[in-house]
């Protein structure tokens, strides 16, 4: 089994060492090779996604990737950017499936900025479609307007566009996840204004009829903002498009505490796959040993799970994480009173010792 591993930029190689240090705990040795992306990519070779560190994704088993992006290439033009490269794994290993669940840990709940009682115990999962969408419908660009009130002035435009077969794999991928679990699924489109949702919200329609255990409800992108932040519990599995699922993971996220602790897998068709913490890279804590690794640990425990068939060693680093935070070990963006207050590597060694 190889593992790339692409630490990326900022707080990225610090929370990736500490997934590949519980990896190297393992009593099964994988084969791990890693390769710069990102800024990390841009500095080495010039471009965000070198061509090697592609390669190496394409042949490994599954790829585990820290965070891109830092504001001191915020100037580059677009196709050299950090983001480049994490689109561009997406859109080359065809990486459409993106499982972005959001739990809250008993122990974390003081740590949400919502009152416990609406967070406690909240276990959702967003199924975000990843290849798709206005990220990458073309056209897009810049050029001159030509028509309506403002003909002829300058205008930038991109295109929200979703084909039938798109809609219907990543519809297949959430009712099947639906089915493992509470068994209900709501799609969240905007299909009370666009063309693309009601398109999205029929075929889902469609699909339904084939997952009759699971009950499919629908609800419109603003309401479903809303409900998140009112009464999160309602919602088991949601799917919804790039651009929407975007935003409302970091929303999801933020409801269990700290963005520093949820995982996120994107798998093709195959269920290979590129895991990553949801969070970003964080460039302004950057190297001062104080990030949360155990996102990357969990997105290090759903590879084992999900592209490399290990389930029990997928579940001992998930007890592990759990045990450590019933210990009290805290990193600083989950702090709470009577904490045991630690940087990245002394979580990292907790979570081995816990092991
Ligand atoms: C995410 C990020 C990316 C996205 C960026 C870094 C391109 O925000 O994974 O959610 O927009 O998909
Ligand atoms: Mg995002």
């Amino acid at each position: 089994m190889k593992i790339a591993v692409l630490p990326g930029d900022g707080i990225g190689p610090e929370i990736v060492k500490e997934a590949v240090k519980v990896l190297n705990a393992l009593d099964e040795k994988f084969e791990l090779e890693e390769a710069p992306v990102g800024g990390a990519g841009y500095e080495a070779s010039g471009h965000p996604l070198p061509e090697a560190t592609l390669a190496l994704a394409k042949s490994a088993d599954a790829i585990l990737f820290g965070a891109v992006g830092d504001w001191k290439y915020d100037s580059l033009e677009r196709a050299l950017r950090p983001e480049q490269a994490i689109l561009g794994l997406r859109k080359h290993l065809e990486l459409f499936a993106n499982f972005r669940p959001a739990i809250c840990y008993p122990q974390l709940t003081g740590a949400s900025s919502l009152k416990a009682e609406i967070v406690s115990g909240l276990d959702i999962l967003i199924v975000r479609e990843l290849n798709g969408d206005i990220y990458f419908g073309q056209p897009r660009g810049l050029r001159e307007s030509p028509d309506g009130l403002f003909k002829g002035a300058r205008e930038g435009f991109d295109t929200m566009r979703y084909a039938e077969p798109e809609v219907r794999r990543i519809a297949h991928v959430a009712f099947q996840a639906a089915q493992k679990r509470q068994k209900k699924l709501t799609s969240v489109d905007k299909a009370n204004v666009l063309e693309t949702s009601q398109f999205w919200r029929d075929i889902m329609i469609d699909v339904s009829k084939e997952y009759p255990d699971v009950e499919l409800s629908h609800m419109y992108v603003d309401n479903a903002a809303m409900q998140l932040v009112k009464a999160p519990k309602a919602f088991d599995v949601v799917v919804t498009g790039n651009m929407f699922g975007d935003i409302l993971s970091d929303e999801a996220a933020m409801l269990t505490g700290s963005i520093g602790m949820l995982p996120s897998a994107s798998l093709d068709k195959n269920n290979k796959g590129l895991y990553e913490p949801s969070h970003g890279s964080a460039p302004d804590i950057a190297g001062k040993g104080i990030a949360n690794p155990l996102a990357t640990i969990l997105s290090a425990a759903m590879m084992l799970r999900y592209s490399l068939g290990r389930e029990e060693q997928a579940d001992r680093i998930e007890t592990a994480v759990k045990k450590v935070l019933e210990q009290g070990y805290r990193t600083a963006d989950i702090v709470t009173p009577d904490c045991k207050r630690v940087g990245t590597v002394e979580m990292g060694d907790a979570v081995i010792a816990a092991l």
